[in-house]
């Protein structure tokens, strides 16, 4: 098979640049390792900037989150006691959506068919071949045979795990990483959201967000020490953690409900330069992870493939390379500043195991200055919103 791009991996970023380039004319294709129904049973980021949420609208693939999405103008941090309400509509003008990468990807996948977007799923193998020529190609096995895609371009999009970043030889790159003492331990349960908008808290219990879907099903998470199990955490005990520290703070209590899914989630900040090589480009979490508490790295990776759909769709219109040549610069600019807002917000919302008194005074000031302080406010609300593109 030969086309202009071979994508690897249909998650947000692969599923997005597929109907990007798609919509453009641009003939790909996207191989990914697991089934359909694997992909949507991942349950992760849930709070859309508007520069998701504007792509959705671009393609035309937005009917569901039109009318299921709920608009956000504001969200909370607490301290354990008192809500800081962050008014993001008043400070900026802008919301932001809750709206589940789960249903997203479901949409985008739906709409792949109809408009000519091949997406080959359970692809075992799947390797990067030839990428400093002009005709790399990808090889993969699937029903037992080894296939070959021969393409221009290859797009990685395959996740932190992915072989894309892995092809790139280690001369070519510097890494940069922190990672952090601790994970969130997720529930996700058909039960009302104990309050309106979102709060983060960083109570003397530690930290926990309380998040939604919808009207009727909430997301919460808790952090714990990364040697903590699921098998420790029994759903009655996860439900008298959550009530110890939302009760006090939110407007309805929590509601308790059997868990439709439970998972523990590492933290990390990591940012892999080069995100080109050759005749590869890497897009999203193949590239960069930031913690999830900004709740940036689903929007980074719709960024990641504005920016690299531009370049592409640059390239094959021009003839030339000169398109391809500004993604990684305009990239790296923005992914640099949600890594530092995501360990900004990591940092004064948690408890580390290394920090001592003086650590947490310091948050506890930084938490009275948010509160006191309209310029603060107004700094986090843009960077919550998502910084122009
Ligand atoms: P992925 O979603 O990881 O997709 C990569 C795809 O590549 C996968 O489908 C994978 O199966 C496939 N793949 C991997 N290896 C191979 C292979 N060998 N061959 C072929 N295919 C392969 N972000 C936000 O913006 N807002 C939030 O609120 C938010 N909350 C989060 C909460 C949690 C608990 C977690 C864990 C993450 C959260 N995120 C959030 C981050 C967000 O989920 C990711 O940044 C996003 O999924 C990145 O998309 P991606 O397409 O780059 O990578
Ligand atoms: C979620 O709802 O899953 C969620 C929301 C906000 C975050 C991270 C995750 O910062």
């Amino acid at each position: 098979m030969t086309r202009q791009v071979a994508i690897v991996g249909a998650g947000p970023a692969g599923l997005l640049l597929g109907h990007l380039l798609r919509a453009a004319g641009v003939d790909c294709v996207i191989v990914e390792r697991a089934s359909a129904d694997y992909v949507l049973g991942r349950i992760r980021a849930g709070v859309l900037e508007t520069c998701t949420t504007d792509l959705m609208h671009k393609l035309g693939i937005d009917a569901r989150m039109n009318a299921e999405g709920l608009i956000e103008a504001g969200f909370n941090l607490a301290d354990g006691e008192r809500l800081i309400r962050i008014d993001i509509t008043a400070l900026t003008g802008r919301h932001v959506t809750v709206y589940g990468q789960t249903e997203l990807t479901r949409d985008l996948m739906e709409a792949a068919p109809e408009r000519g977007l091949e997406i080959i799923y359970e692809a075992g193998d799947v390797a990067l071949h030839d990428l400093e020529g002009d005709a790399p190609y990808l090889t993969y096995t699937k029903d037992g045979a080894v296939q070959r895609i021969d393409a221009q371009f290859i797009a990685g999009c395959d996740g932190f795990h992915g072989p894309s970043r892995k092809a790139i030889p280690s001369g070519a790159v510097r890494e940069f990483e922190r990672v952090y003492p601790f994970g969130w331990l997720g529930i996700l349960a058909d039960v009302p959201p104990c309050h309106p908008e979102l709060i983060y808290s960083n109570g003397p219990r530690g930290f926990a967000l309380a998040s939604m879907r919808s009207a009727t099903r909430s997301r919460y998470y808790i952090q714990v020490p990364l040697t903590e199990r699921l098998e420790d955490w029994p759903e009655e005990r996860l439900w008298d953690e959550l009530a110890l520290r939302f009760d006090p703070i939110s407007e309805r209590g929590v509601t308790r409900g059997p868990a439709l899914e439970m998972s523990i989630a590492p933290l990390r900040s990591y940012v892999f330069e080069t995100m080109r090589h050759g005749r590869l480009f890497l897009a999203g979490d193949a590239a960069h992870i930031v913690p999830p508490t900004g709740a940036k790295g689903l929007n980074l990776a719709s960024s990641d493939v504005i920016y690299l759909s531009d370049a592409l769709i640059g390239f094959f219109r021009d003839g030339n390379e000169s398109a391809l040549v500004g993604y990684e610069a305009r990239a790296l600019s923005r992914i640099w500043k949600a890594e530092r807002f995501s360990w900004f917000l990591t940092k004064l919302m948690h408890r580390f195991p290394e920090d001592g008194p003086f650590e947490h005074r310091m948050q506890i000031a930084e938490l009275d200055y948010v509160a006191s302080s309209q310029a603060m406010q107004t700094a986090i609300a843009e960077n919550y919103v998502g910084l122009p593109l």
